[in-house]
């Protein structure tokens, strides 16, 4: 697929074809396409769970404030900050390696595409509670959630303003 094509036909996908399995390698590819991603000092700071396991991809999406497709979706990464440097960058770290995350979390997003695959970035989670309900694994900084599972869905895509921008 075209990369131009990949960035403009991407939409967020909140409605997926039920009881889908998400092939292991699928999802290590997607999750490599995320490690491609840009980030400071190529620190790589990120970590990323993916959760398989459907209880517990349905008591995540119980702490995602009533967005109940989350529950749908195939699979769960759950994108987050890990092992983060201050001595480089101080106060500025942590500003950063949250925008290293998102870049990753926007490339796995458009990398989906590739295998038929849509995804909707969850921003509206209790990370406090996903924090406790995941403790055996310890996670870290949690940035977003990416759901992600085969498209079932009808929406078009959302509008944009092209006039946001002067050429100076
Ligand atoms: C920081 C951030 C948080 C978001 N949180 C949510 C969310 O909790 N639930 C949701 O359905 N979409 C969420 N989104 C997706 C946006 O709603 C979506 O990208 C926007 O409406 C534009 O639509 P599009 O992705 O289809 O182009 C989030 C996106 C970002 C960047």
């Amino acid at each position: 697929m075209e990369l131009k094509q990949a960035i403009k036909n991407r939409k967020s996908v909140r409605k997926f074809v039920p009881n889908t399995t998400i092939d292991d390698n699928v999802i290590k590819d997607i999750i490599e396409l995320g490690f491609a991603a840009p980030n400071s000092g190529n620190e790589q700071s990120w970590f990323f769970y993916v959760i398989k396991d459907e209880e517990t991809r349905e008591k995540i999406s119980l702490l995602t404030y009533d967005q109940n497709f989350v529950k749908d979706a195939g699979v769960h990464i759950l994108c987050c900050v890990k092992d983060v440097d201050k001595s480089k960058y101080g106060q500025a770290a942590h500003f950063f390696k949250i925008q290293d995350v998102t870049c990753a979390a926007q490339n796995m997003l458009l990398g989906c595409q590739e295998y038929g695959l849509g995804g909707c970035y969850i921003g509206a989670l209790n990370r406090t509670e996903v924090t406790k309900l995941l403790e055996d694994i310890d996670p870290p900084n949690i940035v977003c959630l990416l759901a992600i599972g085969y498209p079932d869905d009808r929406e078009d895509k959302t509008e944009r303003d092209n006039t946001k921008y002067k050429i100076l």
